[in-house]
């Protein structure tokens, strides 16, 4: 039977990117450059957030496209941020069909019907795409953002970029793994953590290193640590955006505290069953908490 230690790696490489998504990803994006084009004056376009950061859980949904508009479109910055968004549903919808897409706060979303097998697995097929419109502004970007009054939110996907690989070199080169596994138990509970890139951002600052050594203790840890800070301000790491704690409510923080407390105790149960020579519960209480991903043998 295969060892906890072993499942965790297992479990982690299971979350990575590899080839045959990213060029699902690929041609995806060139489709939606081929529509944005269309429709909008567009300079340049790539891929960013969790995906471009290897940070992203699986299956991939809401894969990050930035479309940076050209100084022609710049009037919609009179306007409100809805304006921008709808006219970019309008030109996705056209292409990929009303029920496919929708607007959300700062981007629309392309849902592309793939749906997940009994595994979990989507044929290494890439679920949805979230396309931002965004300005450049010289240092940073400018995207719509419907629920801060300012209407757009300054942001600079490149400092978030350079954190996470500065956290991942300080961390042994572990920090991405276990972030991923983070975000697969929070998606796993229905997500108590919104949004996904809060637990990055907490990461940033709650895993310091060295890396321990032992997954199922770092794990255990990073619970601890998370239901202790989840009620915090968590301000962008590059200084720019609102908080990304700006959707955690009391209630919410307090329920997400509950959830990260109860995975801390079943990371200590699982720990002493392994302890204590029960191999296959131990692997079975990590399966319950981070879901079909995590293997068995
Ligand atoms: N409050 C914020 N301020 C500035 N930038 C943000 C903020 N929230 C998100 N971003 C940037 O936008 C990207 C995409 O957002 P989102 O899809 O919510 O996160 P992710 O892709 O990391 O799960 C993030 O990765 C981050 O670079
Ligand atoms: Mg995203």
């Amino acid at each position: 039977m295969i060892t906890v230690q072993d499942a965790f790696k297992k479990f982690r490489s299971r979350l990575e990117l590899n080839d045959r998504e990213q060029q699902d990803a690929s041609h995806r994006q060139q489709d939606i450059r081929r529509v944005m084009k269309g429709a909008f004056a567009v300079d340049r376009d790539f891929l960013t957030g969790s995906y471009a950061r290897h940070t992203k859980t699986k299956p991939l949904k809401d894969v990050d496209i930035f479309c940076v508009l050209g100084d022609s479109e710049r009037h919609y910055r009179d306007k409100a941020p809805s304006a921008l968004l709808a006219d970019v549903e309008k030109a996705l919808a056209d292409e990929y069909g009303k029920d496919n897409v929708c607007q959300q706060r700062r981007s629309v979303c392309v849902d592309f019907g793939i749906r997940e097998d009994e595994n979990g697995e989507t044929d290494d097929k890439v679920v949805s795409f979230d396309v931002v419109p965004a300005f450049d502004e010289g240092k940073h970007y400018e995207i719509p953002d419907k629920d801060i009054s300012a209407g757009w939110t300054k942001t600079d996907p490149e400092v978030h970029a350079d954190k996470a690989v500065a956290a991942q070199k300080a961390y042994d080169r572990e920090w991405k793994g276990l972030v991923r596994m983070m975000k697969s138990w929070n998606r796993e509970q229905g997500k108590p953590i919104k949004p996904g890139f809060l637990i990055e951002v907490m990461a940033l600052d709650v895993l310091y290193p060295p890396w321990g050594g032992s997954y199922a203790r770092e794990m255990q840890a990073f619970f601890a640590t998370l239901a202790a800070r989840i009620s915090e301000r968590w301000p962008d790491p590059a200084g720019l955006g609102p908080d990304v704690s700006d959707r955690m409510t009391p209630q919410m923080c307090a329920d997400a505290k509950n959830a990260l407390l109860a995975a801390e105790q079943n990371a200590t149960y699982a720990i002493r069953l392994e302890r204590e020579g029960k191999n296959g519960e131990a692997l079975r209480t990590w399966r319950n908490m981070f879901g079909k991903l995590f293997p068995l043998s």
